[in-house]
């Protein structure tokens, strides 16, 4: 383990889960070995400790993690960030948590958040499965973002696609009704399989483009992955569900 990358497990995680875990989980990603520039590591280095919240598999607060209690919004997988500092500049009265195993990524993220002085963002490098499993029982997110998740587009390798009827029960319980999960993608039979996964859910209902046409937390910029899409021609489709039932 090297230099950084050891400092960034070490913010990351307060064991490494996979050797604790005996049976082989099906995963949703493959670590990338891409390479960290010298600009990502040092924003590792020095913003890490302020804005990396290490794996917990005993949960966590985010009130202690934000300083705060504001309307909270989780996005899973968030790549290089972009979107997701983005979105935090245009809401400053909205706190973000990103998770993303990438961490060339991470370190891109923490040198926007640097840029743009935002206070509102914290994020956690780890398997988002796990982390919504341990991590964040106790959470409440006004919004969930998946944004072109990896689309597995091979049938043998569809059980390794996000959206799964187990996640979205778990995302369920992580909102309030009223809540917004809001997805994204440039593969259209991913957005066929999303629909058919939403469409069992009993916990989310799909809203149409014109239904939050007025809500500051359905809007996203186009993200690297999304640019990627284009330009290989692809269509690009955006779901938006609203999670059901009568709020407190
Ligand atoms: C196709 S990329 C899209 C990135 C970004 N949302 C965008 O649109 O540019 C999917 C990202 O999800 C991340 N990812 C996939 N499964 C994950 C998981 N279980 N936990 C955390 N990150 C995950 C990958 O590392 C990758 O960066």
């Amino acid at each position: 383990m090297t230099g950084v990358s050891g400092r960034l497990r070490a913010i990351m995680s307060d064991h490494d889960p996979q050797n604790l875990l005996p049976e082989r989980r099906i995963r949703s990603f493959v670590r990338r070995a891409g390479r960290m520039t010298p600009a990502q590591a040092r924003a590792i280095e020095t913003l890490g400790p302020r804005f990396v919240l290490p794996y917990a598999s005993g949960g966590c607060s985010l009130r202690d993690a934000f300083g705060r209690d504001a309307p909270r919004v989780l996005e899973i997988g968030f790549g290089n960030g972009d979107a997701l500092v983005a979105q935090a500049g245009r809401l400053p009265e909205v706190d973000f948590l990103g998770i993303e195993v990438h961490e060339p990524g991470v370190g891109h993220l923490l040198l926007g958040v640097e840029a743009l002085g935002l206070t509102n963002v914290r994020v956690i490098c780890h398997d988002a499965a796990e982390v919504i499993r341990d991590m964040l029982p106790a959470a409440r997110f006004a919004a969930i973002n998946i944004f072109f998740p990896d689309p597995w587009p091979k049938k043998r390798h569809h059980k390794r696609r996000l959206v799964q009827p187990a996640l979205i029960k778990r995302l369920a319980g992580l909102q309030a009704p009223g809540g917004l999960l809001h997805l994204a993608t440039d593969w259209m039979p991913y957005a066929e399989h999303m629909d058919e996964v939403l469409a069992a859910s009993t916990e989310y209902q799909l809203l149409t483009d014109a239904d939050v046409a007025d809500e500051p937390l359905a809007w996203r910029p186009e993200t690297r992955f999304e640019r990627r899409g284009l330009r290989l021609g692809h269509a690009v489709r955006d779901l938006y569900f609203r999670r059901a039932g009568l709020s407190a």
